[in-house]
């Protein structure tokens, strides 16, 4: 069984399976745990996509704990029909390889697409339309680190190697090339840096 995501464009992350793709190690919250925070996160509405694009990458990662390959065969069988069913019916790719932190939402479904290698971090905000991907087809690997509170607006694209700071906003339709600090925002194709007004939270 082939455990590389669906899109040629996310590929699994590389490297040794950290604590964060193993959520049922010791200390970490166990899967139905991280499931009912997201459930919480999502409104308490088992029926949102985002929730459920969640729920699935969540299990994806989960599976990936489990010793040896041939126990997990059935558990990635199941992964993927999951994940492509996400995909095809609500317009969200959302691979397990993805570092996804706590309470991550996202908030409507359609032409959502996040790159495996991308890092998700706690309580961002992910909105329709939204891209977290590779900047150059030379580069694929290359992907956006989003670190908590981070508030993408719908129809945003976040491309290449790039860090976006705690608590920044990126605007509706941005393009962001560019490092983002923290508390500021980004706005316009490419997106130019700005401060906020005051703290904004759409
Ligand atoms: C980015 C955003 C949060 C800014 O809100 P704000 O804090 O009130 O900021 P302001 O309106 O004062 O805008 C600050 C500057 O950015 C510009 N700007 C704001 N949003 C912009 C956008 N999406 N694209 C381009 N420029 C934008 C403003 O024109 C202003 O420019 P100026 O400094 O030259 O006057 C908001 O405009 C936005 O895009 N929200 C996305 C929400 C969303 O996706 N909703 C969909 C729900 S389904």
């Amino acid at each position: 069984m082939n455990d590389q995501p669906e899109h040629p464009a996310t590929p699994a992350a590389p490297g040794p399976v950290t604590t964060h793709d193993a959520p049922d190690a010791p200390g970490s919250p166990s899967l139905r745990a991280q499931i009912h925070q997201d459930w919480i996160a999502h409104g308490k509405d088992w029926t949102l996509p985002g929730f459920r694009a969640v729920a699935v990458a969540r299990f994806g990662q989960w599976r990936m704990t489990i010793k040896p390959k041939p126990l997990r065969a059935p558990l990635s069988i199941l992964y993927r029909v999951l994940y492509r069913r996400v995909r095809n019916v609500y317009g969200i790719e959302l691979p397990y390889s993805t570092q996804l932190g706590k309470n991550v939402v996202f908030e409507h479904q359609g032409a959502v697409v996040i790159h495996g290698c991308a890092t998700i971090g706690d309580n961002c905000i992910i909105r329709q339309g939204v891209t977290i991907g590779n900047r150059t087809l030379d580069k694929p690997l290359d992907a956006p680190t989003l670190g908590k509170n981070v508030n993408v607006g719908a129809g945003a694209k976040i491309l290449g190697k790039l860090t976006i700071g705690d608590n920044a906003v990126i605007g509706a339709n941005a393009v962001v090339l560019q490092d983002v600090p923290p508390n500021t925002l980004a706005v316009g194709i490419p997106a130019v840096i700005k401060q906020p007004r005051e703290a904004t939270r759409p």
